[in-house]
């Protein structure tokens, strides 16, 4: 479907939950056009009214009819079991779907977005677009400007990523955990005062899910399937905003690390923060609350001919969920340049 120059109906498909809920925030905040809004999620709180725009409305039960209503976009964020079975009964009506869950990503018949990265591939749409995963969007985000003029060999990740990840069920394990009272309803220790190397489940080739996800992520969004990409994800018990150590091998060299720091620092959504000298590099609670990718401690790598090490921050219920979806409807509206 066209979308381009209108004012669509738009569903939020788990409006109750933590992304579903700053959906709603980052609507209100960038006035984001829209005629008439469903809001949606399961049985358990249907019938429940959540305030959207200075209005009350009453949560729909999902279910197989929930889309026959007159829809042209939905912001799902309802896990993956739930798209699975609906992105494809709204696609069929017509419905462009933004599939926050992991369930569509690397479908090679949906799209998978990053505006700043990789704007017309949403085009290409078959009535379902994937967001990709959290940690993922805030890497490539940088990556692409390096990616385009150097080349890229080879990238190693390493996350430290926030409860917000897990939702609700993450945010109340750690401040229960705080409070001495270790709930272990989101994870398989306790995360207050810990570190789990363990994020989604694992695989047989011994990497979890989430560490995976980052390897074809990358692969699929850059274009590029010859980069050599390897991750180790963990949780870290802060509550908001994922930060990431990036190691890239380049391709070709450059001049100098000023260079560099230009080139990411010009980019559409970042922000650079580097200046270790006054103590400056990004951190997790100035990235929270906004849509931007903090970048600093860019610096060479002196073990290879020619790469860099930086640090990553980014708000990953904004930026790495409903902002990136909300910045792909927005694409939608305007259309193809
Ligand atoms: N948290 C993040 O940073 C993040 C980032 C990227 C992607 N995501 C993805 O976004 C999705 C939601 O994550 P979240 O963190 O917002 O989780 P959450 O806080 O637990 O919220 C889950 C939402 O899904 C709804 N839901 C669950 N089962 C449903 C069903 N059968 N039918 C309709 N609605 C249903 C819930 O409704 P009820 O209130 O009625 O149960 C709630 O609105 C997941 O797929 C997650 O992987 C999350």
């Amino acid at each position: 479907m066209n979308l381009a120059g209108r004012k669509p109906n738009i569903a939020i498909v788990g409006a109750t939950g933590l992304v579903g809920s700053t959906f709603i925030k980052v609507l209100e905040e960038r006035k984001f056009p829209y005629e008439k809004a469903y809001l949606m999620a399961s049985s358990k709180s249907a019938g429940n009214t959540v305030a959207f725009d200075g209005k009350d409305y009453v949560i729909e039960e999902l279910n197989e009819h929930s889309f026959d209503k007159d829809i042209d976009i939905a912001l799902f964020s309802a896990g993956g079991g739930t798209s699975a079975k609906f992105a494809p009964i709204a696609a069929e009506h017509g419905v462009i779907v933004v599939d926050n869950s992991s369930q569509w990503r690397m479908d090679p018949n949906v799209p998978l977005v990053v505006p700043e990265v990789n704007p017309d591939a949403a085009f290409d749409n078959k009535g379902i677009i994937a967001n990709p995963n959290c940690s993922t969007i805030q890497a490539v985000v940088p990556l692409k400007p390096l990616y385009d003029k150097y080349g890229i060999k080879r990238i190693v990740y390493s996350t430290y990523q926030a409860v917000a990840g897990s939702g609700i069920k993450g945010i109340r394990d750690l401040e229960e955990g705080l409070k001495g009272n270790d709930i272990n309803i989101a994870y398989p220790h306790p995360i207050a005062n810990n570190c789990l190397p363990h994020i989604d489940v694992f695989e047989d080739n011994g990497y979890t899910k989430e560490e995976m996800k980052m390897i074809n992520e990358t692969h699929k969004i850059l274009g590029d399937d010859n980069i050599a990409v390897t991750a180790t994800t963990v949780r870290v018990p802060v509550f908001t905003s994922h930060s990431e150590s990036i190691n890239v091998e380049f391709e070709e060299d450059f001049s100098d690390i000023q260079e560099i720091k230009d080139l990411i620092g010009s980019f559409p959504g970042i922000i650079l923060r580097d200046d270790p000298a006054n103590n400056v590099y990004p951190l997790a609670r100035e990235a929270t609350g906004t849509d931007e990718v903090y970048v600093g401690r860019i610096r060479r790598d002196f073990s290879v001919g020619s790469g860099i090490n930086f640090w990553c921050v980014a708000d990953n219920v904004r930026k790495g969920a409903a902002t990136n979806a909300i910045q792909i409807a927005e694409l939608l509206i305007k259309g193809q340049k």
